[in-house]
């Protein structure tokens, strides 16, 4: 059995959903309910739409709560329209930028190598780099799932040196699991998956660095599959999209789970 990480990790992506006042209103309500959570018990980090980051940041400024970039170029400036570069990112004050997602990887075909390129930029420039990795339908009948998540960190994190792997989190959201037609991992699937990707990030970093890589289970996450999710060994936090973009469910979601996650660990 790996061991465990000290605190639990859950945040929610909005993809594009939220407004600059709908993000506001969100990050108001989320702040006051969850005041009372310590930081090193729980890491909570909300990724708004581009527009909202600024007004996100400001909501959040104690940084109790992280902000996150749905993705990033990973050049700095240049003929890249329609991109944000890391130094536009920094400027805003954003903690960690998203990275592969599987939204980006099929709707607008980003590759493992056009990731690596961001993973590195995220990284070298002083953010985690939160880095989603997951396999298709397709490749979960055909029995290649295992290769597929190790291809995809491989690749992914290709020249990620020891020394930056610790500002890496990895989020494992199994493409057939996302959204409004997904339909969730059972938690023993997706525990046997975070194995595999644990296996792997040891290999590619060794045990005493790869252990401190938080791995966070994402894919039609809600308040019933929650509990369960958080309660397996190999599972260090949750990634959320819809039943997290109302601040009481979301609430809700990490009040089950903390005591959950802090009962595993003693
Ligand atoms: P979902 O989204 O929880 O709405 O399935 C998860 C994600 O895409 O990160």
């Amino acid at each position: 059995m790996f061991e465990q990480l000290n605190k639990l990790y859950i945040g929610t992506n909005m993809k594009m959903y939220k407004t600059i006042q709908e993000t506001k209103n969100f990050l108001r309500e989320l702040s006051v309910y969850t005041e009372d959570i310590k930081s090193s018990d729980l890491e909570l980090f909300v990724i708004p739409s581009y527009t909202a980051l600024e007004t996100a940041r400001q909501m959040a400024s104690s940084k109790r709560i992280k902000i996150g970039a749905q993705n990033m170029c990973w050049a700095e400036n240049g003929q890249f329209t329609g991109e944000i570069s890391p130094l536009m990112l920094k400027e805003v004050g954003v903690d960690l930028v998203m990275v592969g997602h599987s939204e980006r990887r099929h709707i607008f075909d980003e590759s493992d190598e056009e990731i690596n390129k961001k993973v590195l930029s995220a990284i070298e420039h002083g953010f985690t780099a939160l880095m989603c990795i997951g396999e298709t339908q397709d490749d979960k009948i055909g029995g290649t799932s295992d290769e597929t998540l190790r291809l995809q960190l491989k690749r992914g994190l290709q020249n990620v040196t020891k020394v930056q792997a610790p500002n890496l989190w990895i989020a494992y959201e199994p493409v057939w699991a996302i959204g409004e037609s997904g339909k969730p991992a059972s938690e023993t699937y997706a525990n046997t998956k975070h194995k595999v990707i644990k296996q792997c990030l040891n290999e590619l970093f060794g045990e005493s660095i790869g252990r401190q890589i938080p791995i966070l289970y994402g894919g039609s996450v809600n308040n019933l599959n929650a509990p369960e999710l958080a309660k397996m060994d190999n599972i260090d936090g949750l990634f959320i999209g819809r039943s997290a973009w109302n601040a009481k469910n979301f609430n809700q979601i990490i009040r089950h789970v903390l005591p959950l996650f802090q009962e595993k660990q003693e």
